[in-house]
């Protein structure tokens, strides 16, 4: 069964940070899907196939759905929590509220309740960390596959600096994470990622073990956070004395490379920066947590410069929004703040194929071409009234994009696929 996806389709293939000639705009456009992947994409007329059941997206923007790098499956019960910032953030609402995932049956419950959020939002891969339980990771990853979804998600190592309800021991930590390589791994669409939380509520014996998971799994994902704020980063400095900065830390136990993913990556020296760009480690940005916590201002054009790979991230629950428009927002304003004017096109390929890029996934998923899964967004330029009064002044795909950048959320998303399967309104397609 094939089906025809028509709408004004963007697809990227280069990066519009980069060069002129990134993208491609069929404004009579269809996307031809067989089997969960993209088997042709362009004009209407020229890819209609008879035998294809049509799904008749038009006016609406058609692209590959958006891919969120960074955020918490445990907290999504803690996005607007009030605290001074980090540290306080993660003591007082944070560990409490994932010490509830001990329970699988409450996992399971809210694994549904995440994956529905980035459908609603029109995220259709996401790299998550789990709570310390493995009954969190367990959860994440059935639902996950239920849906069809590329999914990257890990079990957090934790193993001091928090109550005891969310800390295991370096030992556990290990024997968990491997046990559920073993079972989850490579498992249709899914992939485990290693997930030391950070240094702070690591000790050395559990970064060890995490550096042996990495050595073991050569090409597997690690996640963790690096340098968000300027408290984390003294008490960091005061539990590992011997280092020469934050990011040594990780270097030491062998846990930088290029599927290595740092959340927040802010305060970084010359050296740290450099040291990414010489490991390809990835630096991912999470704009509105940073502000909401105050941690600061990432510097993406620095990083670029210095040729680290970045990724945005929502970073759920710090983040204060599901949306990779909304998240978006935020960065430009960041960038704003920093003396640069980041472009809607650059935007929206940074969130899809930039995002695939940083996850080392952009032979499978980011890009709208022949090939690729059927992972799509449909939205809305026009999805409240204030955005079709804004749209009325608008005469070029650039500024469309940028309504939905600075104005949109959940409620321009008209329709997200994965694999080809439509997930907001299941009826409408296979
Ligand atoms: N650093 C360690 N854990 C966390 C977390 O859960 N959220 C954020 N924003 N930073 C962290
Ligand atoms: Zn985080």
């Amino acid at each position: 069964m094939k089906t025809l996806i028509r709408g004004r389709v963007l697809s990227f293939y280069a990066d519009p940070a980069e060069t002129d000639d990134n993208h491609r705009f069929w404004d009579n456009g269809a996307i031809l899907v067989q089997d969960g992947r993209i088997l042709a994409v362009g004009d209407y007329a020229d890819i209609a196939d008879p035998q294809a059941q049509e799904i008749d997206h038009r006016p609406h923007i058609v692209m590959a759905g958006f891919i969120d790098p960074h955020l918490h499956f445990p907290q999504v019960q803690v996005v607007a929590a009030w605290a001074a910032e980090l540290l306080d953030w993660l003591n007082d609402h944070t560990f409490p509220i994932e010490a509830q995932y001990r329970d699988p049956d409450h996992a399971a419950r809210m694994a549904g309740a995440f994956l529905d959020q980035l459908i609603r939002n029109g995220t259709t891969t996401a790299c998550a960390f789990g709570s310390v339980h493995k009954a969190s990771a367990e959860a994440l990853f059935a639902a996950a596959e239920s849906r069809g979804m590329a999914l990257l998600a890990g079990k957090v190592m934790m193993d001091r600096n928090a109550p005891d309800a969310v800390l295991d021991d370096a030992q556990s930590s290990y024997d968990d994470s491997r046990a559920l390589i073993e079972r989850w791994h490579g498992r249709g669409r899914l992939e485990y990622a290693i997930t030391p939380r950070f240094a702070i509520t690591s000790t050395p014996e559990q970064l060890r073990a995490a550096g042996q998971l990495a050595a073991e799994n050569p090409g597997m994902a690690v996640q963790t956070h690096l340098s968000e704020n300027r408290a984390e980063i003294e008490l960091t400095m005061q539990l590992y004395p011997e280092v020469r900065d934050y990011l040594d830390i990780y270097d030491h136990f062998g846990l930088l490379g290029p599927r290595s993913l740092m959340g927040h990556s802010i305060h970084l020296s010359d050296r740290e920066t450099a040291r990414m760009a010489e490991t390809g480690t990835r630096a991912i940005h999470c704009p509105t947590s940073n502000l909401f916590l105050g941690s600061g201002l990432f510097d993406d054009h620095a990083m670029r410069a210095a040729g680290v790979v970045t990724g945005v991230a929502t970073d759920i629950g710090g983040g204060t929004s599901w949306s990779m428009l909304a998240t978006l927002a935020e960065a430009y304003k960041i960038a704003q703040l920093r003396g640069r004017r980041m472009h809607p096109l650059a935007a929206f390929h940074w969130a899809t194929r930039g995002n695939a890029i940083a996850l080392g996934m952009e032979d499978r998923i980011g890009s709208v071409q022949p090939g690729r899964f059927a992972d799509l967004v449909v939205l809305d330029p026009c999805a409240t009234a204030a955005m079709r009064l804004r749209h009325d002044k608008v005469d070029s795909l650039m500024q469309e994009l940028f309504i939905l950048q600075v104005m949109g959320d959940d409620r321009a998303v008209v329709e997200t696929y994965v694999a080809g399967r439509a997930q907001k309104s299941p009826q409408a397609a296979e």
